[in-house]
C-alpha cells in the first residue's frame, strides 16, 4: 500500500458557471473548492472516508476573474486521534501570465470515519521541518483558543436564543389582542356601514 500523502494540489479554470452578480468568482464557489481540496487531502492521508467538522480563519484576499486559472494546495499541519488539521490556500491568476497571487486560505478539520459515521483512527502526522513544526503549533494554538472558548459562546448563543423565543412569543401575544382588539370592530363597522349604505 502507497505511504499516505501529506499533501495535494488542484488546477482547474474558474467557469462562466461560477460567477457572482459582480461577474467575479462567487465565495460559495471558492469556499466548495477548499472544502473539495481539504476533503482530498484528508483522504490521501487516512485511507479514508472523511468528513468536514470545521472551517476557520477563512480569508477572502483578493476577488477571482472567471477564466483565471485556480490552484489549491492543501496540507496536512497537524492530526490528532482520528482528526485532521488542513491548512488550505487557493491562488488564482491569468494563465496567459502564469502568475498567481493567494486569494483565499483557511484552516480546516477533518474526521476519518467508517461505513457508519464513527471517528475511526488515522496516522500520525509528524512535522519535519521547522516551518512544520511552527505550522502544527498555529494549529494546536488556534484549536486551544477555539476549545477554551466554545462553552462561553454556547452560553451567549443560548441565551440569545431565549431572548429570540421571548420575543417571538411576546409578538405572538400582542397579534392575538391586537385581532380581537382591533380587526374585528373595523371589520364590523364596515359590515354595518356597507349593509346601511352609508
Ligand atoms: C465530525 C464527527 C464525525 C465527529 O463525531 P464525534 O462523535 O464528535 O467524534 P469524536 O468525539 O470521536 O471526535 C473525533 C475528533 O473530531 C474532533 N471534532 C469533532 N467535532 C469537531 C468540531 N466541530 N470542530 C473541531 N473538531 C471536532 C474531536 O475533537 C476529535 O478530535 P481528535 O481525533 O483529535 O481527538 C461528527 O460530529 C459528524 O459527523 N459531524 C457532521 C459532519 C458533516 O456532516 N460534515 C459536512 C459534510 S462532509
Amino acid at each position: 500500500m502507497p505511504s499516505p500523502s501529506r499533501e495535494i494540489t488542484l488546477r482547474f479554470l474558474a467557469q462562466p458557471t461560477d460567477a457572482n452578480f459582480g461577474g467575479k468568482v462567487h465565495g460559495g464557489s471558492a469556499m466548495k473548492w477548499l472544502d473539495e481540496a481539504g476533503y482530498a487531502c484528508a483522504c490521501g492521508w487516512s485511507g479514508r472516508y472523511c468528513v468536514t467538522a470545521f472551517v476557520g480563519n477563512m480569508n477572502f484576499q483578493h476577488p477571482i476573474s472567471v477564466g483565471h486559472l485556480i490552484e489549491l494546495n492543501a496540507k496536512a499541519i497537524h492530526t490528532g486521534k482520528s482528526s485532521m488539521h488542513i491548512a488550505v490556500n487557493l491562488s488564482s491568476g491569468d494563465p496567459k501570465s502564469g502568475l498567481l497571487s493567494k486569494a483565499m486560505y483557511c484552516i480546516m478539520i477533518f474526521v476519518a470515519v467508517d461505513d457508519d459515521g464513527q471517528s475511526v483512527e488515522v496516522p500520525e502526522w509528524v512535522p519535519v521541518s521547522e516551518a512544520d513544526t511552527q505550522l502544527e503549533k498555529y494549529a494546536i494554538t488556534i484549536k486551544n483558543f477555539r476549545d477554551s472558548n466554545k462553552s462561553e459562546l454556547e452560553s451567549i448563543m443560548e441565551h440569545q436564543s431565549k431572548i429570540d423565543a421571548e420575543v417571538h412569543s411576546q409578538a405572538f401575544l400582542n397579534r392575538a389582542f391586537y385581532i380581537p382588539a382591533f380587526d374585528l370592530p373595523c371589520f364590523a363597522m364596515g359590515f354595518l356601514a356597507s349593509f346601511f349604505e352609508l
